[in-house]
């Protein structure tokens, strides 16, 4: 099922395989496009299924060759190496299995002593090349990339802390609460607001609330990710279960 309100395309897949699908059916669209893509890319366990789908792909033609990425975060501080590192995840997940240029791969690095100038080299990276497309997840408190919920959007790359309940959310990936990082390095909201397009992938029941209010809510740094409706071009793809509460679906 799909559904335009504006500039936000609504679609509702029967489950999270399907939503998976769709979601790299759109990324695929993208590279088929603009081979030379400047893809942002997220973490977190919804895009995993969009990432295999991708790789499937890859493995049928897609080609990765000439993709730039950008993710939109990293913990703080983190090494490469540690299996709890987005950048132990991303290569885990897709870019051990495609075939991407590694000198193209770009995430903000949980390694460096100097987290302001990390931040500002990222950004700066990213505005020379622009984003194409951004895959954005959804934590249950509205953040997107790590722009947990305060007072302003805050506009660039930035080192965060992060909030107690995505520490909570968090916790399930390490072997207790205290093992979880509470910092990161993070796009800020401005920098995500530059990608051309943006989609966003959200699955299950927990995630039905932060629909409603991110998409049909009113516009607040409370709930970072409703900035969105003022985007011109936002997809989200979403499972039935997470679709319950949205308005005119
Ligand atoms: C990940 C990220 C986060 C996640 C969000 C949802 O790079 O920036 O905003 O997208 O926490 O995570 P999941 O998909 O695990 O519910």
């Amino acid at each position: 099922m799909e559904k335009k309100f504006g500039n936000l395309k609504i679609i509702v897949a029967a489950d999270y395989d399907g939503l998976s699908a769709t979601a790299a059916d759109i990324i695929a669209g993208q590279i088929a496009a603009k081979p030379d893509s400047v893809l942002g890319l997220a973490t977190g366990s919804t895009p995993i299924g969009t990432y295999r789908a991708l790789v499937e792909k890859h493995k049928a033609g897609l080609d990765f060759s000439r993709i730039t990425s950008f993710n939109l975060d990293e913990y703080f501080p983190i090494k490469q190496s540690n299996d709890q590192s987005y950048m132990y995840f991303m290569r885990e997940n897709l870019f051990a299995h495609v075939n991407i240029n590694p000198a193209n791969i770009n995430i903000p690095s949980g390694e460096v002593a100097d987290a302001k100038a990390e931040c500002a080299a990222y950004e700066a990276k990213i505005a020379v090349k622009g984003l194409d497309l951004q895959l954005l997840g959804v934590g249950n408190n509205g953040h997107i990339g790590f722009n947990e919920p305060c007072d302003f959007f805050p506009k660039t790359t930035h080192h965060t802390a992060l909030a107690q309940s995505t520490i909570d959310a968090n916790a399930r990936f390490f072997e207790s609460t205290d093992d979880v990082p509470k910092h990161a390095l993070t796009m800020g909201i401005g920098t995500i607001f530059q990608a051309k397009r943006i989609l966003m992938v959200a699955s299950g029941a927990g995630k039905a609330d932060i629909m409603q209010k991110l998409f049909f809510g009113p516009i607040t740094p409370q709930v970072p990710g409703s900035i969105l409706q003022l985007h011109p071009d936002v997809t989200l793809v979403v499972d039935k279960d997470a679709a319950t509460k949205l308005e005119g679906i």
